[in-house]
């Protein structure tokens, strides 16, 4: 069986594109007009934090997004840390792409504030070592990873008052594919396995089910004394387009598709006997080559906040 091969930083990138028309607009508005309240009631630097940043996606989607912060004379200090050092030159390497390098990080000034952007090689627990340091911390397809309550916890600490978690693209159990599949019962099986294969012990003994990340986010949230400020779906729907003169899917979602069933085909065969895998992926690479095959991923996005005292 021939899988497709695509790289972890290509698939993070082509997962950005998916992400950004993915991404809930009614809890990404309620993060803007939280922050434009920060910046009225404090002056100076507003500090950001990216967990788990990759290839600097979410870092990027600030910097489109926050330009009336610095408008407004704020300082932007975004700092992104992930643990792997191969991902964090990808992100410095496109960051620079948008910004004129100095030192170990990189600057630009446009409108009135000033801009700051660092990328480090550092884990999410040392990251978030350092208390009340944070306006806004973000984590975006990462909490799954994470010990939840934990890192809830942690994140609380971290934050000033009144400071705010925008954890964004948390899979909250559903995948499914059309076409119905020839085997669609076998689908089935395939599927909720997958969803079961998420299931971890964590260091701290308790069991954390990746597939309902979502939901066990909203709540670890408020476990941690955090105030869920807006909760919305954020589900990948991708589907080739009909419209006529422009191609089916774009760059980024077939790639996405195909990562997608690769990643499924591998953690199948711990499960299922290989032909019945094979059959299965031969059957959905087909669907994906003539430009039939549609996703639907569901995820959810949280933006909570620390109180005020
Ligand atoms: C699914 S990727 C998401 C990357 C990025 N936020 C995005 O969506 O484009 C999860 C990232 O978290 C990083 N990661 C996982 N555990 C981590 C930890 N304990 N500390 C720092 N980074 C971590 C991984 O290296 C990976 O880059």
């Amino acid at each position: 069986m021939i899988i497709p091969e695509i790289s972890f930083p290509d698939y993070l990138e082509a997962k950005k594109e998916v992400d950004d028309s993915a991404l809930n607009s009614t809890v990404r508005e309620r993060l803007l007009s939280a922050i434009r309240h920060v910046v009225t009631e404090q002056t100076g630097t507003l500090r950001i934090l990216d967990l788990g940043t990759g290839t600097g996606a979410m870092v990027r989607r600030l910097l489109r997004d926050l330009g009336s912060v610095q408008s407004a004379g704020m300082d932007l200090e975004i700092l992104g840390v992930d643990i792997d050092q191969n991902l964090v030159e990808t992100a410095k390497r496109l960051g620079a792409e948008d910004w004129v390098e100095s030192g170990s990080g990189s600057r630009h000034s446009a409108g009135s504030g000033e801009v700051k952007i660092e990328f480090r090689v550092m884990s999410v627990d040392k990251a978030l070592a350092k208390e009340n340091s944070c306006e806004l911390i973000t984590a975006h397809a990462l909490m799954d990873l994470l010990p939840m309550a934990a890192t809830c916890a942690a994140v609380h600490r971290s934050l000033v008052p009144g400071g705010l978690f925008y954890a964004t693209i948390n899979y909250n159990g559903l995948t499914r594919w059309y076409p119905k599949a020839e085997d669609a019962e076998f689908e089935q099986q395939l599927l909720s396995y997958y969803d079961r294969s998420m299931r971890r012990v964590r260091e701290d003994g308790r069991e954390q089910d990746g597939a309902s990340s979502g939901g066990q986010l909203y709540e670890a949230c408020s476990a941690a004394g955090l105030e869920v400020l807006a909760l919305g779906g954020s589900d990948w729907c991708v589907f080739p387009k009909v419209d006529v003169g422009t191609a089916a899917y774009t760059g980024g979602e077939r790639s996405l598709l195909a990562w997608m069933l690769g990643n499924i085909y591998r953690e199948g065969l711990q499960e299922f006997p290989a032909s019945s895998m094979d059959t299965w992926m031969s059957g959905r690479l087909h669907c994906l080559q003539q430009e039939r095959l549609a996703m639907v991923v569901h995820h959810l996005d949280v933006l909570a906040r620390r109180r005020f005292p």
